[in-house]
């Protein structure tokens, strides 16, 4: 026998029931709650230039410098396959010229990422997001609309244990002014910090704040905090933010040491986890980047937005598939029939009459047919005879047990009347 094949290590494959799951979320829970807000969806290319993440997620990063899925196609350019949507979504933004329409320009997306992490639970290697984002505006209510649909998003697809937790990074000089103030004061406390946190003093002091290393931790206890000293403008957008958060009912946790694993972030920065998850708790996460579409080489525009991961979101849902959707007929095939009017019939109830239906397609017996139909619930069994030409069909309600025997089917009626009393079958 030839080598079983699997699936590459951090992916997995989606079976029915889980897809039936992912429907019902984009369908039922995330497109409504998007287009009442305004947000249109926006699909980009799974993969890009290299450069884009390079440039707009930042160098430093554990996603680009070690997950990346990059490679060099047959023309020598280097492509990425796209670790997160932000920065895609900002190209896409300049590339169409979007800072002419009306602004915010509001987006949302759903769709695969790839990021070469080590796997766990919750932790793939492609893995889905469902993300927004909103371009054009600095205003503080565009900060909290992002962030009570993510919240709303949470809520409706039934993820429990969750929590919120928001901070802010400001901006400008503050923010410059700090990172010399941090990386100070981590050299001077450098014997107790892990090597990593030392070698990325100077690229990346605040990712210090996310550090597992207990030594690290305990120095980072007493670090000056960037909330303190960002600026007054940046720390009334941040009360506004806050404030419009309490109105929307959404409880969060003002967190002073929350950082994220991106580099595009300015101001307002939020993380939701649940506890119902494991290890990977965080369910959802993200923050303004109003510096982004200009280092990508568009004009200076502002913008917020996050994204959750929909296995993250499932898994904190623990819920259960919905029940496939019940045949309203089950054609079976009684000895002798003619396969190609019962096809045809099958074809009928589905195209002209909307009907769910299903057929014999594996050469079961009667008594395997009808076992068939009653596994799948199907509402009506319609059993299929008679010659070609002249057909006769048992319609039987499966709920009732009633059944009603038709004969002398024509070729130019058989379907007709076999259908109307499926429809009487599903109705009753
Ligand atoms: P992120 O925090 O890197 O942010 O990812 C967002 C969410 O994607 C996470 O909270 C998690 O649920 C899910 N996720 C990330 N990596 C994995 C993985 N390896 N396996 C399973 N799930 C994963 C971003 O990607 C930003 N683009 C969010 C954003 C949008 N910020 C502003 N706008």
């Amino acid at each position: 026998m030839a080598e079983k094949l699997q699936a590459p290590r951090g992916t997995f494959d989606v079976l029915p029931d889980s897809a039936a799951l992912r429907e019902r979320l984009l369908e039922q829970v995330a497109s409504p709650l998007f287009s009442q807000a305004g947000y249109g969806r926006i699909e980009t290319p799974t993969f890009e230039d290299t450069a884009l993440f390079a440039r707009g997620v930042g160098e430093s990063t554990d996603i680009v410098s070690k997950e990346m899925y990059s490679f060099v196609d047959q023309g020598d350019r280097s492509l990425t396959l796209r670790p997160e949507g932000t920065a895609p979504v900002c190209r896409a933004y300049v590339e169409h010229g979007m800072h002419k329409l009306p602004q915010p320009v509001k987006l949302w997306y759903e769709g695969p990422f790839f990021r070469q992490e080590a796997p766990q639970a919750g932790r793939y290697r492609q893995f889905f997001q469902i993300g927004a984002e909103a371009l054009g505006s600095d205003d503080p209510a565009l900060d909290a609309e992002s962030i009570v649909l993510a919240a709303r998003l949470l809520e409706r697809a039934g993820a429990g244990g969750t929590r919120l937790r928001i901070g802010s990074l400001g901006s400008g000089a503050e923010r410059a002014e700090y990172s010399e103030t941090l990386k100070a004061y981590l050299r001077e406390n450098a014997s107790g910090l892990s090597e990593d946190v030392v070698a990325r003093i100077d690229l990346n002091p605040l990712r210090a704040f996310d550090a597992k290393h207990e030594g690290t931790q305990a120095v980072l206890a007493g670090a000056p905090r960037l909330l303190d000293s960002i600026s007054a403008e940046d720390k009334a957008h941040f009360e506004e933010v806050l404030a419009l958060l309490d109105a929307a009912a959404v409880e969060y946790e003002v967190d002073t040491t929350l950082v994220r694993g991106l580099d595009y972030y300015t101001r307002t920065l939020f993380e939701f986890t649940s506890d119902r998850l494991g290890a990977q708790s965080g369910v959802g996460g993200g923050g303004r980047y109003d510096g982004l579409v200009e280092m990508l080489g568009g004009p200076a525009t502002p913008g917020i937005g996050w994204a959750a991961g929909i296995e993250r979101i499932l898994a904190a849902a623990e819920a259960e598939a919905p029940p496939a959707q019940e045949p309203a007929a089950y054609v079976a095939l009684d000895e002798g029939a003619d396969r190609t009017a019962a096809f045809a019939l099958l074809l009928k109830l589905r195209e002209v009459h909307g009907l769910a239906a299903q057929i014999e397609l594996a050469g079961r017996s009667m008594k395997g047919q009808l076992k068939s139909a009653s596994r799948l619930g199907a509402k009506t069994l319609v059993i299929f005879g008679g010659e070609r030409g002249q057909y006769d069909a048992a319609v039987k309600n499966m709920q009732t047990g009633e059944q009603t025997e038709l004969t002398g089917l024509t070729a130019g009626d058989y379907f007709d009347r076999i259908a109307e009393h499926v429809l009487a079958g599903v109705k009753a």
